[in-house]
């Protein structure tokens, strides 16, 4: 029987490479990857998955050349407008995780009124890591607690940290080949399953989602119990 992760978290690497390899400007690979996205949005839901977190730029984006930047900055306006209306009228609730200090005004305002516009939804809870970096989000969590003067422990900065609305991801994808975290969800990936697809972000399709939710499906998760522990346990007492 197929398990549905009930937090997928996504790294949707490869856009570049889908446009290089069309001798297409990187930008375009992105614009596909805005296409990938919503047909993951609709997946996750029609799956009953409850809540998918993408990450859609990093702190060290910045780093690209300023055309990347610049283009991605006003694809990710462009699509806020028109995506936001089909995602309220399908039940999504929208989340911006990051350092909002950065962004354009535009940015902000598409962001600010996507996040009203969704605020009552409960089908699927869309997080996007947007101007985000895992070291960021530990960082800002420590000095929001030290400021009020509250011990830092686990649990403090857990709840202090910016994904504290939900818990933490079940399964963590990366598409495109690499294979490593590149400074996304540190904390809250601590017991994540993690499956590298080859495909490029944009042929990520149902079907990738289904093997990677079946492959997920077969994995045992320990939590750093051992699996005759596990056996002798109800299902229901296993932290997720
Ligand atoms: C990584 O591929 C992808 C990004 C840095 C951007 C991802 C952004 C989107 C899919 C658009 C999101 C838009 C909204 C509205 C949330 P890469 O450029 O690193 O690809 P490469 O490794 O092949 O060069």
């Amino acid at each position: 029987m197929s398990q549905t992760p009930n937090h997928i978290a996504i790294v949707m690497d490869g856009n570049g490479r889908w446009a290089s390899k069309r001798f297409l400007p990187r930008i375009a690979g992105h614009k596909q990857g805005v296409d990938s996205l919503r047909r993951c949005v609709k997946a996750c839901a029609d799956r009953g998955v409850a809540i998918l977190t993408v990450f859609a730029f990093s702190s060290e984006n910045w780093n690209r050349p300023i055309e990347e930047v610049s283009g991605l900055m006003d694809l990710f306006a462009m699509a806020l407008t028109r995506e936001v209306p089909n995602l309220k009228a399908d039940g999504v609730q929208i989340h911006f995780i990051g350092e909002r200090k950065a962004l354009s005004p535009k940015v902000l305002a598409g962001i600010g009124l996507a996040e009203f516009d969704t605020a009552k939804n409960s089908r699927l809870i869309l997080n996007i890591c947007f101007n985000y970096g895992g070291r960021w989000d530990i960082a800002q969590a420590a000095a929001k607690l030290a400021a009020q003067g509250q011990a830092i422990t686990e649990s403090s900065l857990n709840s202090a940290m910016a994904l504290a609305h939900v818990p933490d991801p079940d399964l963590v994808i990366r598409t495109g080949s690499e294979q490593r975290i590149s400074n996304f969800l540190l904390w809250q990936s601590a017991y994540s399953e993690f499956i590298f697809s080859d495909k490029l972000w944009p042929e990520f399709d149902e079907n990738a989602l289904d093997d990677a939710i079946a492959e997920f499906s077969g994995r045992e998760r320990r939590f750093g119990q051992t699996s005759g522990q596990l056996l002798a346990k109800k299902p229901s007492t296993v932290p997720n």
